[in-house]
């Protein structure tokens, strides 16, 4: 990760300053949001629409398209995507659906081609979504070829990750949509890990997910055995890029840093961050050598999410022991995230209709959840 030293110093300080007057930073009030956020059915279609169809979200990170030709065919959020890097070196968003009648060209999945060519009547498109091919066409009759590329989604690569809106024709212009997050997702250097798994994980309801991934208050209680272990809980450093946000937690170790002159600090050692990118992306590092990204996807139904988690390692593998350091972050997030985030999310959503809340409240120790939800409300307006 590039950051400057200054940057480290001053989050470092931060970290340092709450841990030791045991504060956090904080929210001017508590927030209530009524239940019904969680639950409606019909504000649920509203707010996915506005937030997750008609925004940038991230598709996929640039590494896993790392070549020309290199392609990932997958269903986000039930639109069936192709993103493809074409012979020019430029990634390309399309809707994996054949201009003839429909049928979805590329089966889900990743791997190299130059040419797509759909399973039903053979049509032929290539690493640009041109029509290049049409099977028996003298017999099919005239068309104009130029009119039946596949559908482009709106899509830009910027900070090593490959973002599109999942809506044909809805302008996208990334640079201000990322804002002055743009710079720190920058210094995290996607581009330059190695993609070592990935994984889908069925989840709670977007909301009841995505909260946990924004607030730091659970740690102690939830993950005292993995991902509580290295941070200090209920501390949080909080800065927000318009509907962005960065977490910034002290490890354990940040007591040491008081003693020490801060010639001496090494800043990085006792801070995590997390970055959070609205709507749905979460990219953390926990360890050093290992990076954890997570794409919350909602379901049909505000009961549902998918989180697609993707484990970085800083280099390939080529030991044992650095593979062994890999099972281990992996198994660590797995049972974070699964067993432990997702278990009490599964609860709550088994709850939630119960009658017990009619509103839940976001305290001043929760800045971020405050913070996501009012995007959500502003966006949604
Ligand atoms: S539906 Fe694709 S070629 Fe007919
Ligand atoms: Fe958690």
């Amino acid at each position: 990760m590039s950051s400057t030293r200054e940057e480290s110093m001053a989050l470092a300080k931060r970290a340092l300053t709450h841990f030791v007057a045991r504060t956090t930073d904080q929210a001017p009030g508590i927030m209530p949001m009524p239940v019904a956020a969680y639950t409606d059915p019909d504000r649920y279609r509203h707010e996915i629409e506005r937030v997750f169809r008609r925004q940038p979200i991230a598709l996929c990170l640039s590494l896993e398209l790392p070549a020309p030709g290199n392609y990932v065919a997958l269903e986000l959020m039930g639109v069936p995507v192709l993103l493809v890097r074409g012979s020019d070196g430029q990634a390309r968003a399309f809707l994996n659906v054949c201009r003839h009648r429909g049928a979805q060209i590329c089966p889900h999945g990743s791997g190299s081609a130059r040419v797509f060519s759909c399973p039903y009547h053979a049509w032929t498109y290539d690493d640009r979504g041109a029509l290049i091919g049409r099977y028996r066409g003298e017999t099919f009759g005239e068309v104009d070829t130029d009119a039946l590329g596949l559908t482009p989604l709106p899509c830009a690569e910027r900070a090593g990750l490959v973002w599109g809106v999942l809506t044909p024709g809805v302008p996208l212009d990334i640079d201000a949509w990322l804002r002055g997050m743009q710079e720190p997702l920058s210094g995290l250097c996607l581009g330059d890990w190695h993609l070592y798994l990935q994984r889908d994980l069925p989840g709670p309801g977007w909301k009841v997910t995505l909260d946990g991934y924004l607030e730091v208050y659970h740690h102690d209680s939830v993950h005292g055995r993995t991902v509580g272990k290295h941070t200090v809980g209920n501390l949080l450093v909080w800065d927000t890029y318009g509907p962005h946000q960065r977490l910034v937690f002290g490890r354990r170790t940040i007591g040491e840093l008081r003693d020490l002159p801060e010639a001496q600090w090494e800043p990085e050692k006792h801070i995590r961050r997390i970055h959070s990118v609205f709507p749905n992306l979460s990219i953390s590092g926990i360890l050093g050598d290992h990076c954890l990204v997570s794409q919350v996807f909602p379901g049909p139904t505000p009961d549902t999410t998918v989180t697609r988690q993707t484990v970085l390692c800083s280099t390939p593998p080529a030991t044992d022991a650095e593979r062994d350091a890999a099972d281990v972050f992996s198994a660590m997030t797995l049972q974070a995230v699964q067993d432990e985030d997702y278990r009490i999310g599964a609860g709550i959503q088994a709850a939630i209709r119960s009658g017990a809340n009619t509103e839940f409240l976001f305290g001043r120790n929760e800045p971020a959840v405050q913070h996501y939800h009012q995007w959500v409300a502003q966006l949604s307006a």
